[in-house]
């Protein structure tokens, strides 16, 4: 184990310490507060800023989630590294050198590995910056080239371009001359090997250079573009390093180094497609603006930026593959649960050539003025030229809500859909019942293949279990004369379905464990329950609602389901201050995933169409609640019944003492009763239909 001396350590944390605010201030968004700085913490999940950094003190606190320490401990967590290792990894940026000789050799040799791909890829890019003003080919190429685009000196210089001449080994002699091996300069990126004859050449020959760098600015890769306006014959217009120890390109901003402050600023990030884009904004007084160098933005990417701010403009350009680029884009943002607005430019314009003809202040106030939310970006993409075309409006209306069904907040969606509504001109319900589906799509199919496979395992076993018990034990048959109808609590609980706590349990022998199973029946009930809560079952005076119908029902019952998520359903409803303002729109803003999965689930049941049920005598589910709510009570009471039916009789074959074997004898025939008890006329019509 490496140690560093204490002379260093506390040379690192007293210097860590100093500078907490800009070290913090790398992975967190800080906003001056009086003496403090406060931002969102980067530990706990929040919106509103709990998280505060004492400069003069040296130390950080979250009054959310309590963490606090110093900037090494901050460095430690936010990192995930030990404590020899957050102190190397500020020592470097702090520029204090940690003595390396106590390293073990492996971390020693992995250490000084990517120290020098690091320093390769530096010297790299000091090389090509000094060619467009000391070589002569740069000069004349290089820097002529960025003039001709309009690049500022200053512009130049802050995003360090450069040039690589033609001739192939510029770099690699000259790397080579100041000590670097050749495999680092290959391993960085720089230099590509001719196998054929065992050769090495630049990888960068004849292009303007864009470097690329870290969020602390250290250069990861470069993008080098050909010289020509437009790319003739083979020559590929970019050319970017190729994945490398220290380039990752999933997981890179062009951009975020110099745009960093300015987007904690403004709290607002412009999110462009391309390298000219970025620099030429910065030149027009735009800063924070960052480029996804390519249209196929990654998850990674939107985390970097979220790092800074949680609000998104994209700016991607107006063609074909842009618009597409952007709607994939609208959806991961919205997942990340973050904001995503979209700046459309005048056509044939994108940010470069637009930022070159306009003033900061035209920019800004182009962007006052033509900044939409990602609803109405959608529409217009989707919409806009397509006359009235019912398909098409369709498919739109399920674009936006797909969009939606991304968004983790039940109120921001809900917000959302009525704007859709009103947008497209639809029925809210309307939206709303598509926005179930589409969330169940999105949320319940990898559940429900779980869950399918779950109950599938218990069967099996229980069948197995049944089938053991079967060999061992004759069938008893008799059964005593009517006795008086009885839900037996023990034969609920036996179920699954708890009875009531006042209920004192008689001596029951043990059934086999019983799969926690969610009946079709207990599912369809629930469905009315939050579907058709305060509907009356009636259309007349002094009716119940199809709630407070369906909650005496059970009460009577006692009939209680297993089922986490009906239980939070009805203890809503039971809890709430006025259980007459629980309905549909209520149950979907619960705060939780289950019970808002079920209830979009449930509102999404497909409905005859009105058409339909113009032209033919078919009702409407909702007009006929008075007769499908009770119906679907009765199926569950039954369903309850079977199965703690089916469970005595199992009983009974294990019953190991005469008296048992009465006492479950007489609760069969009190549940042969109650199934008689039942109308099968009302039962039996929903037995054709299957
Ligand atoms: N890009 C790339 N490789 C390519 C083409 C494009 O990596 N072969 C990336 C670059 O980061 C580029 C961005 O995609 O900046 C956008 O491409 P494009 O619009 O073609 O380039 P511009 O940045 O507009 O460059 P220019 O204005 O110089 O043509
Ligand atoms: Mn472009």
């Amino acid at each position: 184990m490496a140690l560093i001396p204490n002379s260093v350590v506390r040379q690192i944390s007293e210097t860590a310490n100093d500078n907490i605010v800009s070290i913090v201030g790398d992975y967190v968004k800080l906003l001056r507060r009086g003496s403090n700085y406060m931002g969102c913490c980067p530990f706990h999940n929040e919106k509103t800023p709990s998280f505060s950094v004492n400069p003069s003190k040296g130390f950080f606190h979250c009054f959310g989630c309590g963490k606090s320490g110093s900037a090494v401990s901050f460095i430690m967590e936010i990192e995930k590294l030990s404590f020899p290792d957050s102190l190397r990894l500020l020592g470097n940026r702090l520029g204090i050198s940690v003595p390396e000789e106590e390293l073990t050799p492996a971390e020693d040799a992995a250490q000084r590995r990517r120290d020098a791909l690091y320093a390769s890829l530096e010297y790299a890019s000091r090389l090509f910056e000094a060619n467009i003003t000391q070589d002569d080919e740069g000069q004349a190429y290089g820097m002529t080239y960025w003039r001709s685009r309009g690049f500022r000196d200053d512009i130049i210089a802050k995003f360090r371009l450069g040039y690589a001449v033609a001739k192939g080994d510029q770099l690699l002699t000259k790397a080579q001359a100041d000590g670097y091996a050749v495999d680092v300069l290959v391993e960085a990126g720089l230099v590509g090997e001719n196998k054929s004859n065992n050769t090495f050449y630049d990888y960068f020959r004849g292009r303007v250079i864009f470097p690329i760098q870290s969020t602390s600015g250290k250069i990861l890769g470069f993008g080098g573009r050909v010289l020509d306006a437009a790319t003739k014959g083979v020559s590929i217009k970019y050319l970017n390093t190729p994945e490398t120890p220290i380039y990752n390109k999933r997981e890179t901003l062009y951009g975020i180094y110099q745009a960093r402050a300015e987007i904690s600023r403004v709290d607002k990030c412009f999110l462009v497609e391309g390298y000219t884009d970025v620099i030429a904004m910065h030149q027009c007084g735009i800063g924070n603006v960052v480029a996804s160098t390519g249209t196929s933005l990654t998850e990674e990417q939107i985390r970097l930026i979220k790092r800074f701010t949680r609000n998104v403009t994209i700016l991607y350009d107006g063609d074909k593959a842009g618009v597409h680029a952007s709607l994939r884009a609208i959806d991961m943002i919205l997942h990340e649960e973050m904001n995503v607005r979209l700046l459309l430019l005048p056509d044939d314009d994108d940010p470069d050539s637009f930022s070159r003809k306009h003033t900061t202040e035209e920019f800004q106030a182009y962007v006052a003025e033509h900044e939409v939310d990602f609803l109405e970006y959608e529409r217009r993409a989707l919409l806009d030229g397509a006359g009235n075309d019912p398909l098409k409006k369709a498919q739109a209306v399920h674009t936006l809500v797909a969009s939606i069904a991304q968004i983790g907040d039940a109120l921001t969606r809900e917000v959302y859909v009525k704007q859709c509504a009103e947008m497209m001109g639809i029925d809210i319900k309307t939206v709303f019942d598509a926005l179930g589906k589409q969330l169940v799509n999105n949320a319940t199919r990898q559940r429900d293949l779980d869950v399918a496979e779950q109950r599938r395992q218990a069967y099996a076993e229980q069948r197995a279990t049944q089938q053991a018990a079967q060999q061992q034990q004759p069938v008893r048959q008799s059964l005593p004369p009517d006795l008086p109808p009885d839900l037996s609590p023990q034969g609920l609980a036996q179920l699954g379905y708890s009875p009531a706590p006042n209920q004192e349990p008689a001596p029951q022998p043990q059934p086999a464990a019983q799969p926690q199973q969610q009946d079709i029946e207990m599912r369809e009930v629930m469905r009315f329950f939050v579907t058709y809560a305060q509907s009356k079952m009636e259309q007349t005076e002094g009716q119940p609602t199809v709630a407070q119908y369906i909650i005496e029902s059970l009460d009577a019952d006692q009939i209680q389901t297993p089922d986490p998520t009906f239980n939070k359903i009805l203890d809503e409803y039971r809890n709430a201050a006025d259980p007459t303002a629980i309905d549909e729109r209520h149950f979907i803003n619960m705060a939780d995933e289950d019970v808002v999965r079920f209830v979009a689930s449930a509102i999404s049941r497909p409905q005859l169409s009105r058409i339909h049920s113009r032209y033919t005598d078919i009702k409407r589910e909702e007009e006929q609640l008075d007769y499908l709510v009770p119906r679907a009570v009765d199926e569950l009471r039954m369903k309850v019944i079977i199965r703690m039916l089916d469970d005595a009789y199992l009983n009974l074959q294990t019953a190991t003492t005469d008296e048992q074997a009465a006492a479950i004898m007489e609760q069969i025939a009190n549940l042969t009763k109650v199934k008689k008890s039942f109308s099968m006329e009302r039962l039996g019509e929903r037995a054709i239909c299957r």
